[in-house]
This record gives C-alpha cells, structure tokens and sequence, in this order.
C-alpha cells in the first residue's frame, strides 16, 4: 500500500503539469501504474497477480477509500452504521446502497422489505463482503452469469479504448494523455494524441474476461470534473450522448424496445412534442408553470440528441446551475432516464422511489422514520430509511417538488 501510494504521488505530478484535471490521477484515461492493481510477488489472487482476492476488491481497495468524495463510491462499512446512508453522490451511484436492507410495516399486520440486493448491481467482492445477488442468477432481460459481475464487466482494467483527434474509438492508435470523461478537455483533440473513453468503460473492440460480453456500442457522456458532491443547490448535469442504451442492451438485450420482441418502455427514442412540453413545464405534481430554460432535472436525465460530438456534450455538462435546459424532441429517453448504473437507494437501482407509496414526498419533506413531521414519518411514506437516507438517495437534492408529490414519472408523463 504504501509503495504505491508514493506512486500515486508523483503520477499525480505528472499529470497536472500535462494540464489534465484529476488532482490525484491514476488511470489517466488509460493504463495506470501496474503496481496499483498487480501485486508482483504477494499478491492476494493467483490468477492474475492482483492486489485484491478478485477483481473488484482490487477496484475497491482504493475506490472504497473513506471520505464522500471525487472517485470514491463504496462508502465502508464502518461509515454507514444502520440510520446512515453511504455518502458518495456520484452519476453511477454508491454500491454501499447494496448493503442497505430497508423493512417497514404499510399497514399493520403486513410487512414490505426493500433488500439490499436490489438496490444495484452486484458486484462480486470478496474482501469487503460483496456476494453475488441472491436472487438475479443471470442479467435479466439477458443470459450474463450474475456471479462473474464485476467492476471489470463494464469498465476496462487497462483502459485501452480511446478517442482519437478524428472522432473513431479505438483500442490502439495514437498515446492516451488524459481522462475523456471530463468537461475540461481540450477539443479537438489534438493530432498525434488521443483520450481515454468516458470513464474506461468497454465498448466497441473491448472484450470482458471470462463470463463477461462483447460489447459493440460504444458509451459517449461528459461530466463536469467535480461530481461527487451535493446536489442540494445545483444539479450534477452529465451529458450523456450516443449509445448509452445500447450499451446497458449489451447484458440487458430483452430490456432495449428496438432490440426487443417484449413488451418494453420506448428506449433510445425521440421524446414526443407531448413528452418534451411535459418535462419543460413540470415543477411537480399539479403545477405546470416552469419553462424550457429551466427545467433540467439531473433525477430523470436524457440523452442529447444522438450525438457523439463532444463539443456539444461538454457544453452541457456543468454543475454550476448555468445550463439548465430541458429537452426538445431530438433528445431521446435512455435506461439512465430512470436508473443509475451502480446502485441507488431504491428498488431496482431506479433514481427515485416508484414503488408502493402514493407520494414520495409529503408534507412538503422528504419522508423518513424520524422526520419531525409525523405525516412524513409515516410508515408507508418513510419506507424504513431516515430523513438522511432518504435525502441522500436523492443525492442531497433539496425537496424542491410538490408538498405532496408523486413519482418523477411525472416529469416526463404529467400524470398528476
Ligand atoms: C486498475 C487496475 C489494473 C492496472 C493499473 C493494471 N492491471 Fe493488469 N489486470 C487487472 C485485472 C483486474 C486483471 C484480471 C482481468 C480478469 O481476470 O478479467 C489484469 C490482468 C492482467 C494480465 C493477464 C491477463 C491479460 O489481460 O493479459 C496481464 C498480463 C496484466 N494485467 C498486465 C498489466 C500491466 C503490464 C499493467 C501496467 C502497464 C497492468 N496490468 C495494469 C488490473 C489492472
Ligand atoms: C491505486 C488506487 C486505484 C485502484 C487500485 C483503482 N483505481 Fe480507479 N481511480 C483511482 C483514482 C485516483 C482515480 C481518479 C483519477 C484518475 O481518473 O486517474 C480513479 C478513477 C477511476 C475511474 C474514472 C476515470 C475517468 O477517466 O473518468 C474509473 C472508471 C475507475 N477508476 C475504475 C477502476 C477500476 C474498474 C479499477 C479496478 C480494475 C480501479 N479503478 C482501480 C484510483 C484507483
Ligand atoms: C454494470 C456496469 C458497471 C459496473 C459493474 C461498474 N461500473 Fe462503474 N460505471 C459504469 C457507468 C455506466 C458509469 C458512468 C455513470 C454515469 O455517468 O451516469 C460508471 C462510473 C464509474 C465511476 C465514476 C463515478 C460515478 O459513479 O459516476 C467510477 C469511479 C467507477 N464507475 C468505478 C467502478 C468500480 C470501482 C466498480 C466495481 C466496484 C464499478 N465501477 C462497477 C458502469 C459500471
Ligand atoms: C456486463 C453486463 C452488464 C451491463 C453492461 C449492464 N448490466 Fe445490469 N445487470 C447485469 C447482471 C449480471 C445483473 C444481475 C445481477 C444483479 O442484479 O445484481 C444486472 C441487473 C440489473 C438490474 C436489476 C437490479 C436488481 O437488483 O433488481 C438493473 C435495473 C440493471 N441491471 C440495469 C442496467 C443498466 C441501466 C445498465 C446500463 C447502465 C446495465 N444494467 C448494464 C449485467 C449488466
Ligand atoms: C421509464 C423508466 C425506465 C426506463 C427508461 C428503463 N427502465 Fe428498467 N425498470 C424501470 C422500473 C420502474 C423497473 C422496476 C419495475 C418493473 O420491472 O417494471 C425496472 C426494472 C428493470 C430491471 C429489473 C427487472 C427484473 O426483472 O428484475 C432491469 C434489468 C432493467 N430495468 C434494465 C433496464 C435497461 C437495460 C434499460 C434500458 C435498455 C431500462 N431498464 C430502461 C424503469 C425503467
Ligand atoms: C425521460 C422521459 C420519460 C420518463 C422519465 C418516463 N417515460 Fe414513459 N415514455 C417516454 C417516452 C418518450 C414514451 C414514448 C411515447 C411518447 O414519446 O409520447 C413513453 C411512453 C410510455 C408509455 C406508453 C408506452 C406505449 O408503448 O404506448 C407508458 C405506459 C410509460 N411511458 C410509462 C412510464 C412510467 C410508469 C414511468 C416511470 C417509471 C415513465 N414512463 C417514465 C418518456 C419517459
């Protein structure tokens, strides 16, 4: 540990006098120190020399540091005692939430359970007690092996995707100098370099190890280089662009309507004129006053147009409150319209509650076992998580809707 960390020291050196953005950069869009993951002559897994038992618990030896912050997102153990959520605010979300295990009793004599198994994906990591989910033994919608679920499913141990200065990702071509996952890249790319793919994630040429997938769509997003942090005053807007849904459709192909003979919620589709005057005038449930300008709501996010332009992406990815518009009808519903891609709070890792309670919030607050409201502190609303846990899924978001409101469905629906 301390070896690497002296590493990591003067890796973080180098990169800031590149002019690239992460102030403790490892990865750097591409291969990091090989010494942070592989342990050359006491490694703990022999399969691959790996500092962790497997995989994951590589990742998260140091992406489960303590402190809510930048790239961490496993909250320890220790850091969220039953009552405290984990801290990490992050776009893809705190796989702590898959240790959150939340009963309550609606109506007397009945008893709900929300399991921690479904708050996420369950990523198999030995050394911090994260198992396979119990209940999932393949990807629904899809015939991937839940027990081969790991960090390294979806992203790129090495990281060797890149975008090179013509737009086209590939696994090899010009050097990687810096992270294309941030609104602080310079573009175009210059000649002779290339970026890192957003956030590492596999794509079209990059092929899982054993039981994972090939995948051919590639993921194209911006995010603004602080994101792990409170959305109370200002959203955190990524902005997600081409090829998000077909992506999660790799593993999750019965899911995608264009790919799919089921029955499916539109996917990857232009939002409709209806749709588009929905999410631009609601504020909550009843009120239908708000306007296109401001009318960006990070907790049921869409993707821009069909687009790949970075140029355009990184021009929507603030969190400062500066661009806070709304969709029009080239912009397209995605999975990540309703989930995130980690974990959340809530069933089915969606990013609001939708499930068994007719408000989300009520009396004007978010619900929770120990809200000074008694109204909010009902059973039904609270759901078995304090005010902290349930303002925390939310990633802080101030209770801004309606004193009693329905599911964000709405956003989009105007249903209520
Ligand atoms: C971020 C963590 C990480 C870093 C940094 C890293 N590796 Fe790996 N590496 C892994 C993991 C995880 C596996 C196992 C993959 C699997 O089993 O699916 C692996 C597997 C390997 C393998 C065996 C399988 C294969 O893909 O060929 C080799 C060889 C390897 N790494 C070399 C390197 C070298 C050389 C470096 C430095 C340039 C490096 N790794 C940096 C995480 C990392
Ligand atoms: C030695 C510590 C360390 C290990 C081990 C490690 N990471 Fe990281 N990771 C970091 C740091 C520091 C950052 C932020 C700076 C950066 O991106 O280089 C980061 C950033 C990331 C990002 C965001 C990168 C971007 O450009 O947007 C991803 C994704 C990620 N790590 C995945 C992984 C995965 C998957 C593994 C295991 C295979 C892993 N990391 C292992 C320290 C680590
Ligand atoms: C099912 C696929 C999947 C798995 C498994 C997965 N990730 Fe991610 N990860 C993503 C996607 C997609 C994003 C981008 C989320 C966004 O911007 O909305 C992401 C984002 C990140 C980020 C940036 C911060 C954030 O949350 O937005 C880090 C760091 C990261 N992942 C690390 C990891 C590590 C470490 C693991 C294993 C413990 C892991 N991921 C497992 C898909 C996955
Ligand atoms: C590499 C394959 C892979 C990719 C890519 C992937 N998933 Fe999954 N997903 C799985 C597996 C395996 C499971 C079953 C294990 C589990 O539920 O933890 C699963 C479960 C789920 C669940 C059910 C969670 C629960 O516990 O009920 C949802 C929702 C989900 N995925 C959404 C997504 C979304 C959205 C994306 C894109 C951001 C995505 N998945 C990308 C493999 C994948
Ligand atoms: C409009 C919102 C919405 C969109 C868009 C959406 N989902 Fe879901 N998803 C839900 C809801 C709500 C549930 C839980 C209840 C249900 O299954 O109907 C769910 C459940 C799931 C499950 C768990 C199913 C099970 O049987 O356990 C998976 C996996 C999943 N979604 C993946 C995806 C993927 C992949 C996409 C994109 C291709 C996607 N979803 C798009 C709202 C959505
Ligand atoms: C980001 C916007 C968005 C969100 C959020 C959203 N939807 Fe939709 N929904 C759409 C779009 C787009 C269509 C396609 C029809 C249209 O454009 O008017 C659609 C269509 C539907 C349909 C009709 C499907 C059909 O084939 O006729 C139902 C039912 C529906 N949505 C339910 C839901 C539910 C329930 C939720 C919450 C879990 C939800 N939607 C959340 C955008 C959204």
């Amino acid at each position: 540990m301390k070896g690497f960390k002296v590493v990591l020291f003067i890796m973080a050196a180098a990169i800031v006098a590149l002019g690239t953005t992460a102030a403790y950069a490892f990865h750097s869009g591409g291969v990091a120190e090989c010494t942070g993951c592989h342990m050359l002559h006491d490694a703990k897994s022999s399969s691959a020399l790996l500092a962790g038992t497997d995989v994951s618990s590589t990742c998260i030896n140091c992406h489960g540091a303590s402190g809510a912050s930048s790239y961490h997102i496993v909250t320890p153990d220790a850091d969220m005692p039953a009552g405290t959520p984990p801290g990490n605010r992050t776009p893809g979300g705190d796989f702590g939430w898959l240790k959150k295990t939340y009963s309550w009793s609606p109506r007397t004599g009945t008893t709900s359970t929300s399991e921690g198994d479904r708050h996420g994906h369950n990523i198999v990591a030995a050394d911090f007690t994260y198992a396979a989910d119990g209940t999932n033994l393949l990807a629904p919608g899809g015939d991937m092996d839940a027990t081969q679920l790991s960090c390294n499913s979806c992203h790129d141990n090495h990281g060797k995707l890149r975008r090179l200065s013509d737009g086209t990702v590939a696994t090899t071509g010009a050097p990687i100098v810096g992270s294309g996952s941030y609104s602080t890249q310079v573009l175009p790319i210059p000649t002779g370099q290339a970026y890192g793919v957003y956030r590492l994630l596999r794509g079209n040429g990059s092929t899982a190890g054993s039981g994972g997938k090939t995948f051919t769509a590639n993921f194209n997003a911006v995010v603004p280089s602080t994101y792990n942090r409170s959305e109370a005053t200002t959203p955190t807007r990524v902005a997600y662009g081409a090829g998000t849904s077909d992506w999660c459709a790799t593993c999750h192909p019965d899911m995608h309507s264009g790919t799919s003979s089921k029955m499916t919620h539109p996917i990857n589709q232009g939002l409709s004129a209806d749709v588009v005057a929905n999410y631009n005038a609601y504020k909550g449930s009843g009120n239908m006053t708000g306007t296109v300008a401001t009318s960006y709501d990070s907790l049921v996010p869409f993707q821009t147009d069909n687009t790949a332009d970075y140029a355009v992406l990184k021009a929507l990815a603030v969190n400062d409150g500066t661009v806070s518009t709304g969709p029009a009808t080239s912009d397209r519903v995605m999975c990540l319209s309703c989930h995130r891609a980690h974990a959340t709070g809530w069933d089915y890792m969606l990013r609001s509650n939708v499930e068994g309670n007719e408000f989300i919030a009520a009396d004007g607050v978010w619900p929770g076992t120990d809200s000074p409201s008694t109204i909010a502190a009902a059973a039904k609303y609270a759901q078995g998580r304090t005010v902290a846990e349930t303002t925390k899924a939310y990633n802080d978001t101030t209770m801004h809707y309606a004193t009693y409101q329905r599911s964000l469905c709405n956003k989009c629906h105007a249903k209520d």
